[in-house]
């Protein structure tokens, strides 16, 4: 849609020029409300002009400093990203422009909106879920930490089904900080010891570890994650991943106290695929769970990588450290060695996990591989730093870490999933380490 200004024609008055309706009403609306709005995770709502208007100067400051809307990938390299909340240059001008003549209302515009028909391809967005996964509950005290919670929730249906999409119903935004839900196979060793149907808190030492002879993708899979700005990102026509009869749904939830205490009923909506797909989605997790951060360590670099046993389709790439994290790359290697950078996060921030989808889903051929690069920063120049005189190791706390480059891939529906070897190598940078 075009952001030219509308001129509207009132009672015999020229009204031209940046005006809020017509204007930049649909900037905010497509790129702000999903964060500001009653309940998101923004401190202000920027669905109204009387919501937007107080705060015009400080959203002008905010666009041109290019820290809203949120997003911490460098978008000038590496491929482009569906999701990239990024302003294009019209978009930041428009609003910059408005700001500067005054911010001005303009008379309203008469909307005239479509009703999605109650037939075709709107009818069949709207189905209702074939299974939802619901918290029962949680309660979120108004301070203090939360430690990461996991909730087993047993599926039993009757037969293998495909899920076409799954889709998080959040009730409670501003408290989540991300929620991760994974498909666990029957017999998996992934926190095999949480009792079903409750929450679970479990120190890294009581749970269970991988078995040696346990596939990855025999142990868990990501379904989808949730992370502050979600939106639902289909995989793409004709992909699903697939539900085994017997199966969990583990949700890994970790919650941030805000000042209110809440209890939490958000839920996830599953979708089953009415026909059988073409390729099954998988999610793999390279990861370095041998890492060890001196204390101190201002520039601690450590690496996983996945190569890829037979060709795949890459879909999304989602980077995991925790506090001390400081930046990420993520790197496709050809297997005649040439390189190509996918992802680069300059400034990674762990209050925005980030599920990066691939404007053009890649083919990979078999021998590739995709090298995760995970720096950090344990010295006390680290503001979000919880202790510099720590070693730190791997582990699901905030103030331990981890190196995880979360890859989302196609394979051909019948295909086997275990597709990739996955090795994690800690190399202290150049000059760093000790
Ligand atoms: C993905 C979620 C998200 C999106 C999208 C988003 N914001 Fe924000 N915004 C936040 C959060 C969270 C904060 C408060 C914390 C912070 O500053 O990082 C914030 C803070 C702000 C502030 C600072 C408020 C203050 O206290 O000074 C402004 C201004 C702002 N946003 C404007 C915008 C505008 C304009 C857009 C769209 C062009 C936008 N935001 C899109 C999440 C978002």
């Amino acid at each position: 849609m075009s952001l030219k200004w509308l001129a509207v024609i009132a009672a015999g008055t020229a009204w031209a020029g940046p005006v809020y309706h017509g204007g930049v009403e649909d900037v905010f609306a497509r790129r702000c409300v999903v964060c500001h709005q009653a309940g998101g995770i923004g401190p202000m709502q920027l669905g109204t002009y009387a919501q937007v208007r107080p705060w015009a100067r400080a959203i002008r400051e905010a666009v041109l400093e290019r820290t809203m809307p949120p997003w911490s990938a460098d978008s000038s390299v590496g491929v482009r990203f569906r999701n990239d909340r990024t302003l294009s240059a019209e978009e930041r001008q428009a609003i910059v422009d408005w700001v500067d003549a005054g911010a001005a209302e303009g008379p309203a515009v008469v909307e005239t909106k479509m009703v999605p028909g109650g037939t075709g391809p709107m009818a069949e967005a709207r189905r209702a879920p074939d299974l939802v996964v619901k918290i029962p509950g949680f309660p979120v005290p108004a301070s203090g930490v939360v430690e990461y919670t996991f909730l087993v929730t047993p599926v039993r249906i009757e037969q293998d089904e495909w899920i076409e999409r799954a889709e998080w119903k959040v009730q409670h935004p501003e408290v989540i900080h991300h929620i991760n839900a994974f498909i666990r196979p029957t017999g998996s060793s992934y926190v095999a010891e949480a009792p079903a149907g409750k929450f679970y808190v479990a120190s890294g030492s009581e749970r269970s570890a991988r078995r040696p002879d346990e596939a990855e993708i025999d142990r868990r899979e990501l379904l989808v994650g949730y992370e502050p700005g979600y939106r639902p990102e289909p995989w793409g026509a004709g992909r699903a991943k697939l539900l085994r009869k017997d199966a969990d749904i583990v949700f890994e939830m970790h919650y941030t106290p805000n000042g209110h205490a809440v209890t939490d009923y958000s839920e996830l909506d599953i979708y089953l695929a009415r026909e059988a797909p073409r390729e099954r989605v998988i999610t793999i997790a390279p990861a370095d769970a041998q890492l060890q951060i001196p204390a101190g360590d201002a520039d601690y670099r450590s690496e996983a990588t996945a190569t890829f046993t037979q060709p795949v389709t890459l879909i999304s790439l989602q980077p995991h450290m925790h506090l001390r994290g400081k930046a990420y790359r993520m790197t496709l290697v050809y297997p005649d060695g040439r390189r190509q950078l996918l992802l680069s996060v300059p400034h990674y921030d762990f209050h925005w996990q980030t599920t990066y989808f691939l404007a053009e889903p890649m083919r990979l051929p078999k021998g590739a591989a995709i090298e995760c690069v995970a720096e950090y920063d344990n010295s006390p120049n680290n503001p979000n730093n919880p202790d510099p005189k720590k070693t730190v190791r791997w582990g699901d706390q905030s103030w331990e870490e981890m190196n995880i480059g979360f890859l989302e891939a196609a394979i051909p529906a019948g295909g086997d999933a275990d597709v990739a070897v996955l090795s994690g190598t800690t190399k202290p940078a150049p000059g760093g380490g000790r």
